[in-house]
C-alpha cells in the first residue's frame, strides 16, 4: 500500500463529492470534467493508471481486463450506487482490490420511488395527465348521468388492500413492502433466492415467482440484476399476471424484456407500469414503452433526493478513503 497523499480518479463531476474531497488533504482528485455526462471507457481506464482507488457510478463498467489495464495500484472500487451489477465482482476479488456501495443509504428513498409508481400506475397517472395538458378533462358531466363519474379513460383501481408481490426482499424491497402493509393495508408475497427469517415485523408470505404472479396486484421488482434475473419478467411471466395487475421496476432495467412488456402494455394483458430503470438509459424516446399509454417512465430517479444523495456521496468517500488506506471499507461489496 502507497502512502498518502493517494491519488483518486472520479469519473462524474458532482460538485458535492469533490468540495468534500477538498477537505480531505490526504486525497489528490482527478476528476473528469464534464458535468451529468459519463466519463468514455477508455479515458475512464487511462486517467486510473497509476491511481490508488476509483469513485465510479452505475453507468461505469468495471470488467477483468479495465482493472488489468488499469494497473496494481488501484486498491478499491467505490461506487456511488446500491447496485454493482456493473462491477465485476470476482475479478475485484481475484486481484485484491477492494470494492465498496451505498447500501444503507437509500432504501427509504428508492422505496418511496416504487410508492409512488405504484400508485402512478394503478391511478393510471401517466395517461391523465397527458390528457389534462391537452385540454381534455373528460366530457362535461350532466347532473342527472351519474354513471359517467366512472369515466373508463381516468377510472384505476384501488391500491389499499392489494395484494403485493415484492420480488427481493432485500433492503429496499422490505422497505416496500413495510410501506405497503403498514401504509395501505396490503398483503404482502415476495420471492427470492430463499425464505427470510426475520422480517422485522412484518407479514408477508414466501412464494415461488409463478405463484407471486398470479396472485399479485402489483409487481414490485427489487432484486439485483444477475444472469439468473436477467429478463427474468419476460413474455411468459408478463402472461401470469392479472389484466388488471401493474408492473414496478425500480431495480434494473435487464430484469424485464421491454420488448415483451410493451407488446404487453399494448395488448392490455397488463394494466399499466412504473419504471424507474430501463435498459438502455436513456432509453430512446421512440421505444414502443413511451408510447404505452399507461406506463411512466422515470430517468433513473431512485435514489435522488438531495439527502439520499448527500449520504450516498459521504458513504462512497468513506469506502475510497478506507480502501486506499488499507482500512475495512464501511460498506463493502466484499
Ligand atoms: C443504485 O444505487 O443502485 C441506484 O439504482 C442508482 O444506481
Amino acid at each position: 500500500m502507497e502512502t498518502p497523499p493517494w491519488k483518486l480518479l472520479v469519473t462524474r463531476h458532482i460538485p458535492y463529492v469533490l468540495e468534500q474531497l477538498a477537505k480531505n488533504p490526504t486525497i489528490r482528485v482527478d476528476c473528469y470534467e464534464a458535468p451529468d455526462t459519463p466519463m468514455p471507457p477508455d479515458e475512464l481506464t487511462a486517467r486510473a493508471v497509476g491511481c490508488d482507488g476509483v469513485l465510479i457510478m452505475h453507468t461505469d463498467k468495471i470488467t477483468g481486463s479495465v482493472l488489468d489495464a488499469m494497473g496494481p495500484t488501484v486498491q478499491v472500487i467505490s461506487t456511488i450506487s446500491a447496485g454493482y451489477d456493473h462491477v465485476d465482482v470476482p475479478a475485484c476479488r481475484a486481484r485484491g482490490v477492494a470494492v465498496g456501495n451505498t447500501s444503507g443509504c437509500l432504501h427509504v428513498s428508492t422505496a418511496e420511488l416504487a410508492v409512488s409508481l405504484t400508485f402512478a400506475a394503478k391511478r393510471r397517472l401517466a395517461e391523465s395527465h397527458k390528457c389534462a395538458a391537452a385540454g381534455d378533462w373528460g366530457k362535461p358531466l350532466p347532473e342527472d348521468v351519474a354513471h359517467v363519474y366512472c369515466h373508463p379513460r381516468f377510472c384505476g383501481s384501488d391500491v389499499s388492500n392489494c395484494t403485493v408481490g415484492v420480488v427481493g426482499l432485500g433492503e429496499i424491497g422490505l422497505t416496500y413492502a413495510r410501506m405497503m402493509h403498514f401504509g395501505f393495508q396490503c398483503r404482502i408475497l415476495y420471492t427470492g433466492r430463499h425464505e427470510k427469517t426475520d422480517l422485522g415485523g412484518l407479514p408477508a408470505t414466501f412464494v415461488d415467482l409463478p405463484t407471486l404472479l398470479a396472485e399479485s396486484d402489483i409487481v414490485s421488482l427489487h432484486c439485483p440484476l444477475s444472469e439468473a434475473t436477467r429478463h427474468l419478467i419476460d413474455a411468459g411471466a408478463l402472461r401470469c399476471m392479472k389484466r388488471t395487475a401493474v408492473l414496478i421496476n425500480t431495480a434494473r432495467g435487464g430484469i424485464v424484456d421491454q420488448d415483451a412488456l410493451a407488446a404487453a402494455l399494448a395488448a392490455k394483458t397488463i394494466a399499466g407500469a412504473g419504471l424507474d430503470v430501463t435498459t438502455p438509459e436513456p432509453l430512446p424516446s421512440s421505444h414502443a414503452l413511451f408510447q404505452a399509454p399507461n406506463c411512466l417512465i422515470v430517468p433513473h430517479i431512485g435514489s435522488a433526493t438531495t439527502r439520499t444523495r448527500q449520504a450516498m456521496c459521504d458513504r462512497a468517500i468513506a469506502n475510497a478513503v478506507a480502501g486506499m488506506a488499507g482500512r475495512p471499507l464501511p460498506s463493502p461489496v466484499l
